[in-house]
């Protein structure tokens, strides 16, 4: 009889916990959290501003240290990794669209958008891969633009396109639609859950949209640094 080997979670979090001390206050801003997501799952995370959303992203995605507990993914377990190695993890597996967009404001749409390519040294066909993501998020008319010359909106779908050109196994994504109307985050949506079914990549959502979060398997609702709700 052979044994079938379980799959691992593409993001295991255990018992994580995240204080700040500053001012002669003590925050605590996560208290421990735990959860599993499996290759392919989708989850949203959701909660009142200053629950600690963005927090429990940036320590999941690998870009934050938490104060205790722990992170796997892909199979690495953060903790034990220098800061280099915690680089070189994200920069294979992870894509992540911040709350306030990142981009680099001395290049281009286009530019920005290669980044993950050139990180990884995968220079042919970079071009090509990044105009195609622009282009799916309706800026094909804007990759020549920099940063400063785009609308809000238009900077979180560059982020966006950022986040994906590298066909990352995990999508993290900060209110991905906080800027845009309903016209422009249609294809936004589109984009990302099109990489979760025609890939298998695992999206992890913050969002204040109701719509958004309903369209996810899983669910976390946070509050005061602590998930109250989960399904
Ligand atoms: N570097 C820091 N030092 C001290 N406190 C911090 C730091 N970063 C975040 N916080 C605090 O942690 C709490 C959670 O912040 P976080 O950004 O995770 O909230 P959020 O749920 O993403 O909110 P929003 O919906 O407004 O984006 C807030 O009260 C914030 O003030
Ligand atoms: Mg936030």
């Amino acid at each position: 009889m052979t044994t079938q080997q379980q799959p691992a979670p593409i993001l295991s979090v255990h018992d994580l916990r995240k204080d700040y001390d500053g001012g002669g206050h003590h925050l605590q801003i996560l208290r421990s959290v735990s959860f599993d997501l499996m290759p392919g799952e989708t989850l949203s995370i959701v909660g009142p501003s200053g629950s600690g959303k963005t927090t429990l992203l940036g320590l999941c995605a690998g870009l934050d240290e938490p104060s205790s507990g722990t992170v796997t993914l892909a199979g690495h377990d953060m903790g034990t990794l220098s800061e280099t190695e915690r680089g070189s993890v994200r920069a294979r597996h992870v894509g992540f669209v911040f709350q306030s967009f990142q981009l680099i404001g001395s290049l281009t749409a286009l530019e920005n958008v290669m980044i993950p390519l050139e990180l990884l040294g995968q220079n042919k066909g970079a071009r090509e891969k990044a105009v195609e993501l622009l282009r799916r998020v309706g800026l094909e008319d804007r990759i020549h633009h920099y940063p400063l010359q785009l609308s809000g909106g238009e900077q979180q779908r560059v982020a966006l396109a950022r986040a994906c050109v590298h066909q990352p196994a995990i999508l993290f994504a900060d209110e991905p639609t906080g800027n845009l109307d309903s016209a422009t985050s249609a294809p936004i949506v589109e984009l990302m859950f099109g990489l979760n079914r025609e890939m298998g990549t695992t999206l992890v959502l913050v969002t204040h949209d109701a719509n958004l979060a309903r369209s996810t398997q899983k669910c976390l609702k946070m509050q005061d640094g602590s998930v109250i709700e989960s399904h």
